[in-house]
């Protein structure tokens, strides 16, 4: 029964997703410190963000499956350095953009993006 096999894989996989963000080679940063440090910006009041509770909003796209992303808003490749960037100033990034400048130190986006990219 290849349904079976199929739902015996996806459950597997659940159980996989429920434990610690698995270790990233070439991440760098605390995840765990980075999902405190996502909801003590609130980032959660634009973004869905995986694994933090909140409202269900779209004022940014849901901040999931980035690690599987080739392009991170609409122009950067997807790299641990440019969500780094954009985290912490992303008119510089775009000019125009809906996302404020919250002041994010270096430290905070690195675990932040290091959360991010486990998720
Ligand atoms: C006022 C709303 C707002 C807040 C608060 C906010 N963002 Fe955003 N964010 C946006 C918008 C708008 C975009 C760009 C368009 C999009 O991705 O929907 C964006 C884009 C992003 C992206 C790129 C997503 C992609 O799919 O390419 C990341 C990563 C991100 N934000 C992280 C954060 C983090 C971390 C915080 C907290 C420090 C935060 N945002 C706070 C509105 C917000």
């Amino acid at each position: 029964m290849k349904l079976l096999r199929f739902v015996a894989m996806l459950s597997t996989v659940g159980v996989l997703a429920g434990c610690a963000p698995p270790e990233r080679p070439g991440v760098q940063g605390d995840p765990v410190r980075g999902k405190i440090a996502l909801t003590q910006y609130a980032c959660q009041s634009c973004h869905m963000i995986p694994g933090v509770p909140g409202s269900r909003v779209y004022v940014g796209r849901p901040l999931s499956d980035l690690d599987k992303r080739k392009v991170l808003v609409g122009t950067l490749e997807t790299s641990q350095a440019n969500m780094v960037r954009w985290i912490r100033d992303p008119q510089a990034i775009d000019p125009h953009t809906a996302m404020p400048n919250m002041g994010v130190t270096e430290r905070d986006a690195l675990d932040m993006s290091a959360y991010l990219l486990s998720r």
